[in-house]
């Protein structure tokens, strides 16, 4: 099996993710459901469906010595692929009471996404904005640029003096020293927490989407070689474009919906996403739909049917042919515009905070 590719835009078919689970030695997440408190709607779903120690940052949690940890590119608004990172860095942060650290990945952004560094200034804020409005508790929050931190720097500088080209190119493949340097990078950043500044070792839990994997792989090496507390990591399978092929990504604007979008582009959006319909009405109400295979559903189920009651109704109501995509997609647009216009109207209140948490570098 090749290596995970944290830089590509491939999508992940079920069976993959079965793969991966025994490949790479990641923990299956439903044996260690049910002790999760609170779980969330990816919990609960499947779509968070694997883990790196988990169990042990369980514990750690409740002792009080861990903290939650992800990061973002910084080269556009907010898609719907974000939204699910965001969430999970603030529902741990809630349910467990943790410190959450939020990286602004600006020199991933700007190696991988040649976002220019005032730029990503521009998109951090708007970022964090959106984190807030999600409900991030700033109190208990660190927010910082890859670009504008020493100590990760530093932590950047450690990790590399102990890994060789040879362990790069395992992880990874042949890939640009820019590459390479943004995922020393992101190891500085992963091991911050544990930096003396935060009171030093402790468990970290990093939500992230399955793609990253050899990062978290590549850090936890690292952090047996300082004894620090190896990260704990709990992954999400990926969302899938509304074009029902690609990985929802900032490479291809028509396939994802961004929480800036307003009411007609998301209603445009999703009336023109791929779904698991039939051909004509007669032969969906005959033979039932698909909602497997459906972008439509898709939303429904990681984002914006909260109650799983009804998107239980709505799955059997779609196999049995006794809604159709019309009515389906208008009723899953109507939750979806709910939400967005709550979180318009939560996100402008927060956009002078994020100002203020978010400078450029002097
Ligand atoms: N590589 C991540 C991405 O592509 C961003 C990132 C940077 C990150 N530092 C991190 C994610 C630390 C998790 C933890 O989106
Ligand atoms: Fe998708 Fe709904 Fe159509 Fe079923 S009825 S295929 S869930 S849009």
């Amino acid at each position: 099996m090749k290596p995970l590719d944290p830089w590509g835009s491939g999508i992940i078919e079920d069976e993959k993710y079965r793969r991966l689970i025994k490949e790479f030695g990641i923990s299956p997440l439903d044996e260690l459901k049910h002790e999760i408190e609170n779980p969330d709607i990816y919990v609960r779903r499947g779509i968070d469906f694997g883990h790196r120690d988990l169990d042990k940052w369980l514990k750690d949690a409740r002792k009080g010595n861990a903290a939650v940890l992800t990061g973002i590119k910084p080269s556009g608004r907010f898609h719907l692929g974000n939204l699910i990172t965001a969430q999970k860095l603030i529902h741990y942060q809630h349910t467990y009471n943790v410190t959450a650290f939020y990286t602004v990945a600006d020199f991933e952004a700007f190696i991988d996404n040649h976002v220019p560094f005032e730029a990503c200034i521009k998109y951090a804020r708007d970022n964090v904005a959106d984190l807030i409005a999600l409900g991030l508790d700033v109190d208990n929050a660190y927010i910082y640029l890859q670009s504008q931190n020493t100590k990760v720097m530093k932590l950047c500088f450690l990790a590399a003096s102990k890994v060789t080209n040879n362990m790069l190119k395992a992880v990874y493949g042949e890939r640009s020293i820019g590459l390479y340097m943004c995922a020393l990078v992101q190891v500085g950043d992963i091991l911050l927490p544990q930096d003396e500044e935060f009171g030093g070792a402790k468990s970290v839990l990093v939500p992230v989407g399955i793609d990253q994997d050899p990062h978290i792989r590549l850090t936890r090496d690292i952090a047996r070689k300082y004894n620090l507390i190896p990260p704990a990591a709990i992954y999400h399978k990926l969302l899938r474009g509304l074009g029902g092929k690609e990985k929802m990504s900032k490479r291809s604007p028509m396939s994802y919906i961004t929480l800036s979008d307003d009411e007609r582009t998301l209603r445009k959006k999703i009336f023109a996403a791929f779904t698991g319909g039939k051909g004509t009405s007669e032969q969906q109400r005959r033979e039932g739909g698909n909602p497997e295979i459906c972008s439509v559903f898709e939303l429904a189920k990681f984002f914006f049917v909260k109650d799983d009651g009804e998107l239980k109704e709505i799955y059997e109501r779609c196999r049995e042919g006794r809604i159709l995509c019309g009515e389906c997609k208008n009723l899953i647009y109507q939750h979806a515009a709910a939400f967005f216009r709550e979180h318009r109207s939560k996100k402008s209140e927060a956009m002078e905070l994020a100002k203020r948490l978010v400078k450029p570098r002097v």
